[in-house]
């Protein structure tokens, strides 16, 4: 799909790479780009910047998603791409409290359903529409700082196989976008495996024109960072060495993070 005269949704919209998919799809045409975000102003200041219309919604609650798409439906007519950005992260592993794994559930996992419900029936009766995920490398890897941003991932790319597996004859396309890191907010550079995805960090600006390239080939996984794929193809081809690799990598990060510590 051309973005171009294109009526688009973007949630996390106010910052990052929702902003910078904003910005990109704005340049490319789009008719009408709703900067959508928890943060109002955020979403406010974007939307200014690109003449596009900002509506605040907290994407882990069902209502407020609803509302979203039916202001985004009397803003727009009708609504051609909701693209699912926001998202959150949670650093640690079982020691993380059930509150913060539900808030990553809702936030990551739970608000895709909730855009899929309210938009889905609509797009059917145009017989067309596009759901893109901003999912993330940890979806079809793993992320070894946070088992809740790993499981979530992995669920939130989980949700987007099914919606193209169940939708796609019905003229809905879906992509998955899946970056390693992206030099935003959520990088933590105090965080070891965050410093390790330095190595890969790219702009939000290369993951949106990697975005409008992949949903013009309307490519199901999106990858910015095309070293992505060489790493999940050796995860599938051998399932059991691929965990080996990643027990030496998490055992060398702890090391280097001990002695850092220390010194
Ligand atoms: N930055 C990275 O390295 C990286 C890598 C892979 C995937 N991702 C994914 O990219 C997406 C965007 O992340 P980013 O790096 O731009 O982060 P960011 O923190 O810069 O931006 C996220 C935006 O989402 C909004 N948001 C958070 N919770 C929300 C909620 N409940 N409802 C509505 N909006 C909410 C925030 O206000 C913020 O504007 C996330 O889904 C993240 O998991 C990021």
């Amino acid at each position: 799909m051309d973005v171009a005269g294109r009526n688009i949704v973007v949630t996390g919209g106010g910052n990052g790479i929702g902003a910078a998919l904003c910005r990109a799809f704005a340049k490319a045409g789009a008719a009408h780009v709703v900067v959508s975000d928890r943060d109002g102003d955020a979403a406010s200041q974007i939307a200014e910047e690109i003449g596009g219309t900002a509506i605040a919604c907290d994407v882990s609650e069902e209502s407020s998603v609803q509302q979203l798409v039916q202001d985004s439906l009397s803003v727009c007519g009708h609504i051609d791409v909701f693209f699912s950005n926001a998202g959150i992260t949670c650093k640690g592993g079982l020691e993380c409290a059930n509150e913060d794994w539900q808030r990553m559930w809702d936030v990551n996992v739970m608000s895709r359903l909730y855009a899929a419900r309210a938009v889905v029936p609509h797009m059917l009766e145009r017989g067309e529409g596009y759901l893109v995920h901003t999912a993330s490398a940890a979806g079809v890897l793993t992320e070894i700082g946070s088992a809740s941003y790993s499981v979530t991932k992995h669920a939130d790319v989980a949700m987007a196989e099914w919606l193209s597996v169940c939708y796609g004859r019905q003229g809905i396309r879906v992509s998955c976008v899946c970056p390693l890191g992206v030099q935003t907010g959520f990088l933590d550079n105090d965080d070891p495996i965050h410093r390790y995805l330095h190595l890969h960090v790219i702009t939000p600006d290369e993951v949106a024109d990697s975005v409008i390239t992949g949903m013009q080939e309307e490519q199901f996984l999106i990858l910015p960072h095309p070293e992505v794929a060489e790493y999940f193809s050796m995860k599938t081809d051998d399932h059991d060495r691929w965990i080996r690799g990643m027990q030496r990598l998490r055992q060398k990060l702890t090391r280097e993070q001990k002695k850092r510590e220390a010194a």
